[in-house]
């Protein structure tokens, strides 16, 4: 049935990987990670990427700020782009989710002993508990994601991030209303505990739709097309103006620079941004048609923005001149055209970036490339 399914309907990842989740129980080998949980795109986990977050939420690598070792250095400046927590579906999307369920009991209701005796299996484990209200809701654990970043961010950059700060400016603009109604322990318990066997036919699906949702946002939201990268072009001078004045050489009387930027947004925010920076550029761009050309592919967006997903540049003042460090979801990642070093001196970066800082204009860019918006496409 779902071969029939998947590649005509768009089905939902979310969607098949609850019922995945039910029909797994039975095969339990390591209750608290979930096999399947890696290939959600863009509704993956955070803790996906970072494994070790599932044994302490606290757990720090400061080594991971790499200033050249025989040179001076230390953070001035932080610039972080955030995506926000965990949230459940958008409306748009529980109705899908609906109408699959619906279509499933349909289908199950046929007579037995055919193929729908599996499907009846799914449904009598599968119960549709999304309800319309929960509309794009920060979920708790979407709360806690970011606090816990934050909680991290202040650990690695003690000098820029007290707690203090923390407190007042950086959890304050996270406003997206949190649920209330909804206990977390009903999402717990339907997500919690499956272990899937690699190489299990129902890993093969969910790759396959992996892939198939890391098309949509390659062609929707990076390297597929310019014009997406050039679409946060106000974003990326915002973030270089922001550098600049922090890297600034000042008099010792002057004021220190603002010790650090924290801008939230969504998926749609960062993968703009960081296609247009070159990251995650494979020299074979995803199709359609080779699926198994692009097992190695770095565009993976369960990897790159999974909720609670960061981008943060760190800025070093050190003996021969600032420097610039970038961290995606705290690890380093160095920049395109500039991979000797992890933390290039900023004009450096600036001069990788000059066709951009001089031009990158968004009037002129999207001008006349407004072919009407279409339906809500917001992950
Ligand atoms: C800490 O980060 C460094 C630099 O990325 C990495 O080489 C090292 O493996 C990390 N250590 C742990 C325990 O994850």
């Amino acid at each position: 049935m779902f071969s029939v399914l998947l590649p005509t309907n768009s089905l939902l990842v979310a969607a098949l990987s609850l019922l995945l989740t039910r029909l797994s129980s039975s095969s339990l080998s390591v209750p608290d990670i979930p096999h399947i949980a890696a290939y959600f795109g863009t509704k993956t986990r955070y803790e996906e990427v970072n494994p070790h977050l599932l044994r302490d939420l606290t757990s720090v690598n400061t080594s991971v700020l790499k200033p050249p070792p025989n040179e001076r250095c230390s953070p001035v400046h932080l610039t972080a782009v955030i995506r926000h927590g965990s949230r459940y579906p958008t409306v748009k999307n529980i109705r899908r989710i609906q109408k699959l369920s619906e279509l499933v009991r349909r289908e199950a209701s046929r007579g037995s002993g055919g193929p729908e005796d599996w499907l009846r299996e799914i449904q009598s484990r599968w119960d549709m508990w999304y309800t319309e209200d929960m509309d794009g809701q920060l979920v708790m654990k979407g709360r806690e994601d970011l606090r816990h970043l934050a909680r991290r961010l202040a650990a690695v950059f003690p000098s820029l991030l007290s707690e203090e700060n923390l407190k007042k400016k950086v959890l304050l603009p996270v406003r997206a209303s949190v649920e209330t109604s909804h206990e977390i322990s009903v999402r717990e318990r339907r997500c919690r505990g499956v272990a899937m066997v690699s190489g299990h036919p129902c890993v093969s699906s969910l790759q396959v739709l992996e892939y198939k949702s890391d098309l949509k946002q390659y062609w929707k939201r990076s390297h597929g097309h310019v014009i997406s990268g050039l679409s946060s072009c106000p974003l990326f001078h915002h973030v270089f103006r922001t550098l600049d004045k922090a890297g600034r050489p000042r008099r010792s009387t002057e004021a220190s620079p603002e010790p650090a930027s924290i801008l939230l947004g969504h998926a749609e925010t960062l993968l703009p941004l960081l296609s247009l920076l070159g990251l995650y550029k494979d020299q074979t761009p995803p199709t359609a048609n080779n699926y198994h050309a692009q097992h190695g592919r770095s565009f993976r967006s369960g990897r790159i923005v999974p909720y609670a997903a960061n981008l943060l540049f760190v800025l070093y003042d050190c003996q021969r001149g600032p420097r610039l460090q970038l961290l995606i979801n705290e690890s380093p990642v160095r920049f395109p055209g500039l991979e000797a070093e992890d933390a290039p001196l900023y004009r450096d970066v600036r001069a990788t970036y000059r066709h951009l800082l001089d031009g990158c204009d968004f009037n002129r860019e999207c001008e006349g490339r407004t072919g009407g918006r279409g339906p809500n496409t917001e992950l």
